[in-house]
């Protein structure tokens, strides 16, 4: 990037971030319109709640501020390509979320698409695309060199389904009937399934209180009071019985 265009990224931060609420709603409701694909791959009801549209849009506003010194947002980088990559995120999906992202700083800003600006946006947001492909990449690597290991979504059968006090209990096991990495109480999965009387599959992470071996896992899984229909633990709870397929990334 020419210091010019750090320039022009950095002192049009302050007025994305005044008006974040308008890019980031701008942003998702044009992107998801262009590509309703991609409503399989976003959680709708975290999409409800907010938190999830001002997290992606504020992190490349935490970027583009450390432009010339992104090693300050390693943790950030770190946290944000481990949460893509549970979610099985590809690098072709970077150029719709770079170009809607930058059609809504564009209307934001109210400049052209041609301008200047938005070519020192692009470029913003290549670089920080880079770096997140990249890790992504190791990571997808790593998962799938893993003895029973594997990368992307693996379609696991409920074996068991349990009542607790607080919820319920879900045992999983491959459709493949191939080994499964072991892992550690914290690590977690993400499970998808499809949303009941919908052309529509929603993800969602749990988290592993214990330990996992022997070729399944096993998770408490509890209710979510005041979701949407989307709540993939909900879905969990009273849509799916034993027998079902969901699919599983592996555990981070
Ligand atoms: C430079 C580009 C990107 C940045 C800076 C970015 C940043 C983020 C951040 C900060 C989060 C929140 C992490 C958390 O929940 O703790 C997130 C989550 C997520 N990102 Fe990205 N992201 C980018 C590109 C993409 C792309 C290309 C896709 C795929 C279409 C994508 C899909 C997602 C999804 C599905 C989540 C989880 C949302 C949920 O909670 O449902 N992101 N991203």
């Amino acid at each position: 990037m020419t210091p010019q265009h750090i320039e022009l990224v950095k002192s049009t931060v302050p007025v994305l971030r005044e008006n974040g609420v308008a890019l980031t709603s701008y942003f998702y409701q044009r992107m998801l319109k262009n590509h309703p694909e991609l409503k399989n791959v976003f959680n709708l009801d975290h999409q409800s709640t907010g938190r999830q549209p001002r997290a992606l849009a504020a992190a490349v506003l935490a970027y583009a501020e450390h432009i010339e010194n992104p090693s300050v947002l390693a943790k950030a980088i770190e946290h944000i390509s481990t949460k893509h990559v549970s979610l099985d995120i590809q690098p072709e999906q970077y150029a719709i979320v770079g170009d809607n992202l930058l059609h809504s700083i564009s209307e934001v800003l109210d400049v052209p698409m041609d301008s200047d600006l938005i070519a020192a946006w692009k470029e913003a947001y290549l670089q920080l695309a880079d770096i997140l492909i990249g890790a992504e990449k190791a990571k997808y690597e790593t998962l799938a060199t893993q003895n029973g290991g594997w990368a992307g979504w693996r379609a696991f059968t409920v074996d068991a389904i349990e009542n607790t006090e607080t919820g319920k209990i879900f045992t999983l096991t491959p459709k493949d009937q191939q080994d499964v990495v072991s892992a550690n109480a914290g690590q977690f999965i993400s499970v998808k399934v499809q949303v009941p009387n919908q052309e529509l599959q929603q993800p969602q992470q749990f988290k592993f209180s214990q330990a996992q071996q022997n070729n399944q896992f096993v998770f408490e899984v509890q209710p979510e009071e005041n979701h949407s229909e989307f709540s993939v633990a909900n879905i969990l709870i009273h849509h799916v019985n034993a027998g079902d397929t969901v699919q599983l990334t592996a555990p981070l």
